[in-house]
């Protein structure tokens, strides 16, 4: 999908300053779906890994990602056992203006996909989150044990109720989005979230092809490789054990050291160009119609990720940024 409001190809060589005032990100039409649906959004899955000491800081990402414009907010009945769902409705319930322009997505569980279940999750979800509906309400992931026909159904019952304003799923392959899809009568499948990076693509080609086709918007999780695409562990630096364990198919065994060759060389083509290399793993996303929801655990990467934002690589680095990441060029 294309983009509205899309910046103009900044003119400057050097990385835009960190913002100070709120930036205005362009959004989706999403045929069907109450709300336009922002270019660019806040994760808030860690908070499921995270202490309780880390709430204030939890809520001060969340409170500076509001002031500097982002909308959009991901998260899920099971991250942190409600906990994410619950942090954000308390500071987006503080915030002004908050109940009309917060773009917000939570999930319903794979554990939950029966009909009674999935209503019964999505109360629980709107009273955490403070809230009388969200905008798009996902599918965590299939569960097959459970036929899409009842889950479906029960989710467009909450839609014609005004409780959701679009439906999504999430990890779907094409087989599943096909199968969703024929479950829906009244209501459209919106948004398919996946994983979806410079460095893993080779399921999420396919998935985009179809998302294309069918005017699905691809909601990108772990955009930036966990940090990688920051230039984080990069040159030597330890890779925590929760990185390593939910981002297995990029740390873990023999790919590892020639991800990390690559990255070096993604960095390299960065600062020859004078862009973040953020910028190039976000923009690639979006030079393919998908949406990045970036995790973010502090106030300064919303500022880094941000200012990321509004530096656009040219299609030239992007291509070349693309070559490096598949392995083409050293
Ligand atoms: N549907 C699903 O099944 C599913 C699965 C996974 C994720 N998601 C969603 O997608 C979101 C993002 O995915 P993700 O968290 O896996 O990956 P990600 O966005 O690729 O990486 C997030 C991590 O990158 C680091 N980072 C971010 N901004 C930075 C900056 N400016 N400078 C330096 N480091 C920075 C942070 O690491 P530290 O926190 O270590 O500093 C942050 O936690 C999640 O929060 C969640 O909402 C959905």
């Amino acid at each position: 999908m294309t983009p509205t409001a899309r910046k103009a190809s900044p003119k400057r060589r050097r990385p835009t300053p960190a913002p100070t005032a709120p930036v205005a990100l362009g959004t989706y039409e999403i045929p069907g779906a109450a709300k336009r649906h922002p270019v660019l959004g806040l994760g808030l899955w860690g908070l499921g890994r995270w202490g309780p000491e880390d709430e204030a800081r939890t809520k001060a990402t969340i409170g500076r990602a509001w002031e500097l414009g982002l909308r959009w907010f991901d998260t899920a009945e099971v991250y942190g056992n409600g906990r994410s769902e619950r942090l954000l409705g308390e500071v987006l319930g503080r915030a002004a203006g908050t109940a009309d322009d917060a773009y917000v997505v939570t999930k319903v569980s794979w554990e939950h996909l029966r009909p009674s279940q999935v209503r019964a999750s999505l109360i629980n979800s709107l009273e955490r989150l403070g809230r009388r509906s969200v905008d798009l309400y996902l599918v965590h992931a299939p569960d097959r044990h459970v036929p899409l026909r009842e889950t479906m159904s029960a989710l467009e019952s909450l839609y014609r109720e005004g409780k959701v304003g679009a439906i999504g799923v999430s990890n779907f392959t094409v087989e599943e989005l096909e199968e969703a899809a024929r479950h829906l009568s009244e209501a459209r499948l919106a948004v398919n979230q996946v994983e979806y990076n410079l460095f893993y693509r080779e399921e999420g080609e396919n998935v985009r092809d179809y998302c294309r086709t069918h005017r699905i918007l691809v909601e990108a999780y772990t955009p930036l490789a966990r940090g990688l695409l920051h230039g984080r562990y990069v040159d030597g630096a330890r890779i925590p054990a929760e990185v390593r364990r939910y981002s297995h198919r990029l740390f873990e065994g023999d790919r590892l050291p020639e991800i990390l060759a690559r990255t070096r060389t993604l960095r390299e083509l960065a600062e020859r160009e004078e862009v973040p290399l953020a910028s190039i793993a976000l923009h690639w996303l979006e030079g393919r119609g998908a949406a990045p929801i970036v995790g973010m655990s502090r106030p300064e990467q919303v500022d880094g990720n941000l200012r990321a934002w509004a530096v656009r690589p040219s299609a030239r680095v992007l291509a070349e940024a693309e070559a490096i990441a598949r392995g083409d060029r050293a």
